[in-house]
C-alpha cells in the first residue's frame, strides 16, 4: 500500500505528491510546520499544537488554510488512509506560490498545505528512554525569532547531522554558554534539589508543547520547575537531564560530549516525568 499525503486539497500517493517550484516555502522557507503524534488512535496535545500553529501564522502574518475543525478533518483523515494507529503527523503551511520575489506576493495567494503521516515506533522511543541518549554540544547559530516554528532549519539540520556523525542522538545547542534547548527538542536538567530546569520560553527558544504539557506534569507530581538558562558546565554537572519533544516524550539524557550524567543511567526524575507524560496523553 502506497503512502497517501494531502497536498492542496487532494489525498494523493506520496509519490506523486508535488508542489509548485515557485512555493515561498521552497524557495524562501517562507512556511511554518507542526508535529504531532498519535497514539493508539487518539492525537497527543492537538489543541497545543493547533494553537501553536496559529501563533506562528500570526507572527508572520500568513493566512490560515482552514479552520481548525476543517484541519482536524484531514489530518484525521491523512491518518485513516494510511491505516495507521500510531503515527506522526507533519503539517506545513506555506505563503503559496508566486513568482520570486523576496516581499510578499498579493493579498489573496492561497496558502500551500501538506499534511503527511507515517508509522510512529514507540518501542523504539521507549527503548531509547530506558538505555537513556547521548548528546554534544553544538553552536546556536540560528535566527532571532527560533519561536516561530518556521521550516528554516539548516542550522538545526547542521547541528543534528554533527550530532549523528559523534554517534549521539541530539545536539545541546549553546549560546553565550548557555543552553538554549535541542536542535528538534527541548533541553532539561534535574538541579541538587530535584527542581526541573529548563530555558524559559523567549525569542530564543521554540515554546514545545510537550515541554508545556511536561510542566503541567511536574506540578502534579509537585516537581518544581524553575525556568532560568543554564550553562553547558551546569548540564554536565547536573544529577539529570533529559529532552523532551512530540516525538520523543520525556528521555533521559546519559551524557553530554562523553561527559556522563549522574549515574550514567536514567534517572529517577525523568523516568518519573515520563511516565507521567504518557498516562496525561493517553488521558486526552
Ligand atoms: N521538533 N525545539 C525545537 C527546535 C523543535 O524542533 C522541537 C520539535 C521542539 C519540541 O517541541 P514539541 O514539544 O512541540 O515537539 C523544541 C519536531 C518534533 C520536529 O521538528 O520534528
Amino acid at each position: 500500500m502506497s503512502r497517501i499525503a494531502y497536498v492542496n486539497g487532494q489525498y494523493v500517493p506520496v509519490s506523486k505528491a508535488m508542489v509548485h517550484i515557485e512555493d515561498r516555502g521552497y524557495q524562501f522557507a517562507d512556511g511554518i510546520y507542526e508535529v504531532c503524534t498519535v497514539v493508539n488512535g487518539r492525537y497527543w496535545d492537538m489543541e497545543g499544537h493547533l494553537a501553536r500553529l496559529d501563533r506562528s501564522l500570526r507572527e508572520l502574518q500568513m493566512d490560515a488554510p482552514m479552520d481548525h475543525a476543517a484541519l482536524r478533518v484531514v489530518m484525521k483523515e491523512v491518518v485513516r488512509r494510511n491505516r495507521l494507529k500510531n503515527a506522526l503527523v507533519y503539517m506545513q503551511v506555506t505563503r503559496g506560490v508566486a513568482p520570486r520575489n523576496h516581499a510578499f506576493p498579493p493579498e489573496g495567494t492561497p496558502p500551500s498545505l501538506v499534511i503527511t503521516a507515517r508509522r510512529f515506533n514507540l518501542n523504539r522511543g521507549d527503548a531509547l528512554a530506558e538505555s537513556g541518549v547521548s548528546v554534544i554540544s553544538h553552536p546556536d547559530i540560528r535566527w532571532g525569532r527560533v519561536d516561530i516554528k518556521t521550516v528554516g532549519l539548516l542550522p538545526n539540520a547542521l547541528a543534528k547531522q554533527a550530532a549523528s556523525e559523534a554517534g549521539a542522538y541530539e545536539a545541546f545547542l549553546v549560546r553565550d554558554g548557555y543552553v538554549t534547548e535541542c536542535s528538534s527538542s527541548n533541553a532539561w536538567i534535574v538541579d541538587e534539589s530535584g527542581a526541573l530546569v529548563t530555558h524559559p520560553k523567549g525569542n530564543t527558544i521554540l515554546g514545545g508543547i510537550t515541554r508545556q504539557t511536561a510542566i503541567a506534569c511536574a506540578e502534579e507530581l509537585q516537581i518544581k520547575v524553575i525556568e532560568r538558562p543554564f550553562t553547558l558546565e551546569e548540564a554536565k554537572a547536573a544529577p539529570e537531564a533529559f529532552l523532551t519533544s512530540a516525538t520523543s516524550f520525556v528521555t533521559p539524557v546519559t551524557a553530554i560530549d562523553g561527559v556522563r550524567i549522574g549515574s550514567g543511567k536514567p534517572g529517577p526524575v525523568a523516568r518519573r516525568l515520563r511516565e507521567a507524560y504518557k498516562a496525561r496523553a493517553a488521558r486526552g
